[in-house]
């Protein structure tokens, strides 16, 4: 029986067609967005995915809205519940719902860089090795067990715009391995540290094609 995954998005989704295009044994049960407008959302819809929007402009608080949602998502009994773009901080009672099951993927080499607008401030600190990073969901914002990182290189002539490029498309190359090792069942969370079942693979990137 594969892997049933629900995908929680608010923008263009394209961590989601990656994981949708990547062949993996999993079954994309629902795709929800808190912006019915997400571009996420609409491509779920054109390609058969059930596609849900749950606007968080219609619920009184963060409580009331993140209840209906972890309804929503149960509704459809997922293995995993995987975070693509979905820009709204999540309450400690929804996360403890679903911890050990929630993924989310972070546009930098956490622990740096926590927060909103990571290629911004890599630049501003002069970093020169940045990158992406998919770890489980723990109450902390950001700072959940790492499954895999991948680093790219910073240049010095580098916008946050094509940092951003640059780190997406090792966005692209994590996200879908992370799940594939989780739907493998080969991810072993041991004190907040993961590693994989048999270690013959690497939870880090280095792109050679930077
Ligand atoms: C990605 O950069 C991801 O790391 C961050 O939000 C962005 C989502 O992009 N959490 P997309 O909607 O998957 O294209």
């Amino acid at each position: 029986m594969s892997c049933r995954v629900v995908v929680l998005l608010s923008g263009r989704g394209s961590n989601l067609r990656a994981i949708a295009e990547a062949g993996l044994p999993v079954e994309i049960v629902a795709v929800i967005s808190n912006r019915p407008l997400a571009a996420g959302l609409a491509w779920a819809r054109e390609h058969g995915l059930p596609a849900v929007a749950l606007d968080s402009a219609e619920f009184a608080d963060r409580e009331a809205f993140d209840a209906k949602l972890a309804e929503e998502i149960e509704r459809h009994q997922p293995d995993l519940v995987v975070l693509a773009g979905y820009m709204r901080i999540l309450s400690p009672a929804f996360i403890g719902r679903f911890e050990g099951r929630l993924l989310n993927i972070h546009p930098s080499l956490l622990p740096a860089f926590p927060g909103l607008k990571t290629h911004e401030r890599a630049l501003a600190e002069g970093v020169k090795i940045h990158g992406c990073t998919v770890h489980f969901v723990t109450a902390r914002l950001d700072h959940g067990p790492i499954v895999i990182q991948a680093a790219v290189p910073v240049r010095a002539d580098d916008t946050p715009d094509t940092l951003a490029a640059r780190v997406l498309r090792q966005e692209h190359r994590i996200y879908p391995q992370a799940v594939r090792w989780f739907a493998e069942g080969r991810l072993v969370n041991k004190c907040g540290q993961v590693n994989l079942k048999d270690d013959s693979a690497s939870q880090s990137v280095f792109p050679t094609e930077n």
